[in-house]
């Protein structure tokens, strides 16, 4: 969650998007690097066999895996063959030697009337072909699975495509995160970064240290309202929300992903964000004041939820919860968070402005480096690099630390400039807690990414040098996400334009193109249980105030072809009310509410809502769109 208001430029709709592209035969997500259709089809029925060497199997541990993936999907049961003498056959195969185009993860996909021919360097490679062959089967019940023919090679732009999710603020289910992974899987993501604690809860259990997930993992249950305004706990109310993964779940969840060919990066965010720390151990903070773990937080304050960098304590706790998690995660990476914290503590603090003395530091932010450093030690001593949240080049970045630049992408150009690894998290293109629509249409949240935003987002521009550009990820908070369902409305399908941003080449098919897919891939969605936001499909409203003071809105919708229409005199609007068809738009007088709905083909599409005009203003008063 950012503290700070997100300027967002809004004035570049369907225009910049660009139309008339033919419609894909062949709809994958994301965009491959390169198809040529070709006449023909082949059809996957039950005399299919799946084709795969002797040698081959035993390089592909996963090919049962795979293979049930395949069968879930068609409801057939096709079969493993290492004989090919089959009419038709979907033939698996590791390149005997190394092609370079390929790559890591890349893959060949040959599609002819009798043969799939499926082709990788590595068994990431034909996980990826095999998530592509199941996107080429039609979506739904269909009798008929047929595929047209094709030759596809692909590969990934970027080696980092990482999904964010925040368990701390609201808890997710090991069976919930496991049902995230699998979707991440589909669309090609490779890194489940896991933000395991934060202020309101502490999800991992450390063996040595018990309070962490008997105190830290809960809170009073709270619901409804605006997070930053939860009461705080009464005296005697029991903390009966949150919950924990015992270090066997956390296990269950790095199998389940490494089959996947996920990587799990696990989060511990010190020094800030750190109250349900501090909550099971007060000594830890400056003040050492005791706290209960806060149902919500109030942004914009001074939160004592920063942990104490003059005290030894602080660094002998976290040796004992950095070594359990470092034996945990396989990843060479572990996210040591480093944002927001707020100073004002440690400036005042007896032992913090000691420490600051002995080390020769000169303000608040050099005694954060210093913290950012030694957390950096302690994990080299355990065979692990760190990753930090970019307020960790404030003052002076610890020497093999990765940025993560979520406040723009300045921290990652500066990051990349001082020769460090970057991964690109700019909230404004790729925050997932952020408005997908109008926010008259929306469950209340903040600032405002949509899906064509996220479309639209450029890693590599902006004078970033890409040599030290890992990739990058969405990232979700979950403070306005209490349930599953709400965290895959808010994941999908911006996921799907993340997928694309991170995978495809820079030189991806136009937006209609993508919108015909991710419409294909709803149908799939559907069938899976899989909650996504149709809020593409809304009408979205567009302020402004003249020079008389008069407000002026003009409405969009992100989906071309899409007709708007409204009222003023209260009825709800239908295809025989006004149509919106361009231009500025003032409100009649004594009308003190519009009206919206959209319609495309003839039928509604999008949601029907209303916004008052006094809420118009303030909004054009406050930040105007034209
Ligand atoms: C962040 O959004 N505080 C990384
Ligand atoms: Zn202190």
């Amino acid at each position: 969650m950012i503290r700070r208001s997100l300027l967002i430029s809004l004035a570049c709709f369907t225009a910049c998007l660009g139309h008339a592209q033919p419609v894909p035969l062949l709809r994958i997500i994301p965009q491959p690097a390169s198809i040529t259709e070709k006449p023909g089809a082949f059809t996957v029925d039950k005399n299919v066999i799946v084709f795969v060497s002797i040698e081959d199997q035993k390089k592909l541990p996963e090919l049962p895996f795979f293979l049930h993936q395949i069968n879930t999907t068609t409801g057939l049961n096709l079969a493993l063959a290492n004989d090919s003498s089959s009419k038709k056959t979907i033939c698996i195969k590791l390149t005997p030697a190394y092609q370079n185009a390929e790559g890591e993860e890349g893959y060949t996909m040959n599609i002819s009337g009798t043969r799939i021919l499926l082709t990788a360097n590595k068994p990431a490679g034909i996980f990826y072909g095999l998530q592509s062959f199941i996107q080429l089967l039609p979506p739904g019940k269909n009798n008929v699975l047929s595929i047209p023919c094709a030759d596809i090679t692909d590969h990934p732009r970027f080696g980092w495509r990482g999904l964010m999710l925040d368990v701390s603020r609201h808890f997710f289910t090991k069976a919930e995160v496991k049902k995230y992974i699998d979707e991440m899987a589909r669309y090609k993501f490779n890194v489940f970064h896991w933000h395991l604690t934060d202020d309101n809860g502490w999800r991992i259990a450390i063996k040595s240290l018990p309070e962490l997930t008997k105190i830290g993992a809960w809170r009073v249950p709270r619901t409804g309202g605006a997070w930053s305004y939860f009461q705080p706990a009464e005296p005697g109310e029991a903390a009966t929300d949150g919950g924990f993964y015992t270090q066997e779940d956390i296990k269950e969840v790095i199998d389940y992903a490494h089959q996947r060919f996920i990587t799990v990066l696990p989060e511990i965010d010190v020094p800030g964000h750190s109250l349900a720390l501090i909550a099971s151990y007060p000594n830890l903070s400056c003040t050492q004041k005791k706290y209960n773990v806060n149902p919500g937080t109030q942004f914009y304050t001074k939160e004592d939820n920063a942990l104490c960098i003059g005290n030894d304590s602080v660094f002998m706790m976290l040796d004992k919860i950095f070594t359990e998690v470092a034996q945990l995660f396989p990843s060479q990476y572990i996210h040591i968070g480093g944002d927001e914290a707020f100073k004002g503590f440690w400036e005042t603090c007896t032992k913090c402005r000691k420490r600051m003395a002995t080390e020769h530091l000169k303000d608040a932010k050099e005694l954060q480096s210093y913290f950012i450093r030694r957390v950096e030690k302690m994990l080299q001593s355990k065979g692990k690099k760190i990753i930090g949240w970019d307020e960790i080049l404030q003052g002076g970045l610890a020497p093999d630390a990765t940025v993560m630049s979520w406040r723009g992408i300045d921290g990652g150009v500066e990051a990349a400039k001082q020769k460090h690894h970057v991964i690109l998290t700019p909230s404004a293109s790729t925050y997932l807690d952020l408005y997908q629509g109008d926010q008259n249409a929306e469950p209340p949240t903040y600032g405002i990414n949509t899906l064509a935003n996220v479309y639209r987002f450029e890693p590599l521009s902006e004078g970033i040098n890409a040599s030290y550009v890992l990739g990058g990820q969405g990232t979700l908070w979950s403070e306005a996400v209490p349930t599953f369902r709400h965290a895959e409305y808010m994941t999908w399908p911006r996921g799907l334009a993340l997928a694309e941003v991170f995978w495809s080449p820079k030189n991806k098919p136009n937006w209609d193109h993508f919108i015909d897919k991710v419409e294909n891939e709803f149908k799939r969605m559907d069938a899976l249980n899989i909650n996504y936001a149709k809020s593409m499909y809304d009408a979205m409203i567009k302020t402004s105030i003249d020079k008389n003071g008069v407000l002026l809105f003009r409405l969009v919708c992100e989906v071309n072809n899409t007709d708007i229409y409204y009222t003023f005199d209260n009825t709800n609007p239908d295809a025989f009310s006004k149509k919106y068809t361009g231009g500025n738009i003032s409100f009649p007088k004594g009308a003190v509410q519009l009206k919206i709905i959209t319609y495309r083909n003839g039928h509604p599409s999008g949601k029907q809502y209303r916004v008052y005009l006094d809420e118009l203003i303030k909004r054009a008063k406050d930040k105007p769109d034209f």
